[in-house]
C-alpha cells in the first residue's frame, strides 16, 4: 500500500500520541504517503483528513490526550455513515487505516474492512481490556496516575483514620483497580469479574483497626454494580468506622505517558504500518511477553481480558 490513514477513537489514553508518531515516522520511512484522520470515525465520515509529514508529529510523545483528537461516533454504526466512511476514504485514495483504540474501535475497523478497506487495530485504551495483548497502550500510565493518586488519599484517611473508597475506571474490566491496587496496597479491591462480599470487607476493616491500623483503602472499579457513594455508607454503617468517597474520573486518563506506554506504542504502531506496507489487512498487533504479535482483528475485537487470579489473590494476601 502507498497510501495510509491514521486515526484515534473512543477513551483517549496516554501514548495514542506516541503511536501516531510512529505511524507518521513509520510511513514516510517506508516511502508511504500519511493521511491523519480527526475526531475517529466521525471525521472519517466528514472528511476531516490531512496529510502528515514528519514535522507534524513531532513534539508530541510526551502528550496524554491524542492530537488526532477522538470521538464516540454512533452514526458511524448505521450503514449510511459506513458509506459515507468509505467513500472519504477512496476520494483520497486511502487504502489502509492504522485503528488506534479499544474494542469498540477495532468493531469499527472490521466494519470498513469488510467494505475493502484494510485496517488494523492498534489498542490504546486505559482499560487493558483486549484479551489478545498482555498490554495496551495508556494502562501502565493510567495504573501509575492511580498510584500516585492513593499516595495522596492514604495521607489524608491516615490522618483522621478513616476508611476512603476509591472508584477507578472500567466499565467491564477490573485490571486498572487490580493492578493499581496491589502496587499502592489497598486492603480490599473489588473488580467487576468477581462478585464481592460486604461483611469480609467490613470484617477487614475492623480487624485493621483493632490491629492499630489508621487506614483502610478499598477500591471499587467502576463497572461494580454498587454506587461509590453507596458503598462507603454502607461500610460505615457496618463498621462504624468514618468512610469517605472518592471518583478520580477523568483524571486517570490524562497526563504525560510513561516510558513504557511509549516504547509500546512505537513498537505497535512501527509494526501496524510494516504490516499495511506488506499488504496484510483485518489484523490487530499486541504483544505477549515481549514480542509484538498479529492476531484476528475480528477475533481481536471480542476478547475479553481474563481477569488475573493469581493477582487478586496475591493483593488478597498481602493486604490482610
Ligand atoms: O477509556 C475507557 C473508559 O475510561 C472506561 O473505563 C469508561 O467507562 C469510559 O472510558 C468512559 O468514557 P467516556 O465518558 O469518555 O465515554
Amino acid at each position: 500500500m502507498k497510501k495510509i490513514g491514521v486515526l484515534t477513537s473512543g477513551g483517549d489514553a496516554p501514548g495514542m500520541n506516541a503511536a501516531v508518531r510512529a505511524v507518521v515516522r513509520g510511513a514516510v520511512y517506508n516511502d508511504m504517503q500519511v493521511y491523519g484522520i480527526y475526531h475517529g470515525f466521525e471525521g472519517l465520515m466528514n472528511g476531516e483528513i490531512e496529510e502528515l509529514g514528519v514535522s507534524s508529529v513531532s513534539d508530541i510523545i510526551h502528550r496524554g490526550g491524542t492530537m488526532l483528537r477522538s470521538a464516540r461516533s454512533p452514526r458511524f454504526m448505521t450503514e449510511e455513515g459506513l458509506k459515507d466512511a468509505v467513500r472519504q476514504a477512496k476520494l483520497f485514495g486511502i487504502e489502509g487505516i492504522v485503528v488506534i483504540g479499544g474494542d469498540g474501535s477495532f468493531k469499527g475497523a472490521v466494519s470498513l474492512l469488510k467494505k475493502g478497506i484494510g485496517t488494523i487495530g492498534v489498542p490504546g485504551t486505559i482499560d487493558n481490556d483486549l484479551g489478545y495483548t498482555d498490554r495496551t497502550i495508556g494502562f501502565d500510565t493510567a495504573v501509575n496516575t492511580v498510584v500516585s493518586l492513593l499516595g495522596n488519599i492514604r495521607d489524608t484517611t491516615v490522618a483522621h483514620g478513616r476508611a476512603t473508597v476509591v472508584e477507578v475506571m472500567g466499565r467491564h474490566c477490573g485490571d486498572l483497580a487490580l493492578t493499581a491496587g496491589l502496587a499502592a496496597g489497598a486492603e480490599s479491591i473489588l473488580i467487576p469479574e468477581v462478585p464481592y462480599d460486604l461483611d469480609a470487607i467490613a470484617e477487614k476493616m475492623v480487624a485493621g483497626k483493632q490491629r492499630g491500623k489508621h487506614h483502610s483503602i478499598i477500591m471499587k472499579a467502576e463497572g461494580v454494580d454498587i454506587d461509590t457513594a453507596e458503598l462507603a455508607k454502607q461500610l460505615e454503617e457496618r463498621t462504624g468506622i468514618e468512610t469517605r468517597s472518592v471518583v478520580p474520573a477523568y483524571i486517570q486518563r490524562g497526563g504525560t505517558p510513561t516510558a513504557g506506554d511509549r516504547v509500546l506504542a512505537a513498537r505497535l504502531g512501527y509494526r501496524a504500518v510494516e504490516l499495511l506496507r506488506d499488504e496484510v489487512r483485518g489484523v490487530a498487533v499486541g504483544v505477549r511477553g515481549d514480542e509484538v504479535i498479529v492476531a484476528n482483528l475480528e477475533e481481536a475485537s471480542v476478547s475479553q481480558n481474563h481477569v488475573q487470579t493469581k493477582i487478586t489473590e496475591l493483593a488478597s494476601i498481602l493486604s490482610i
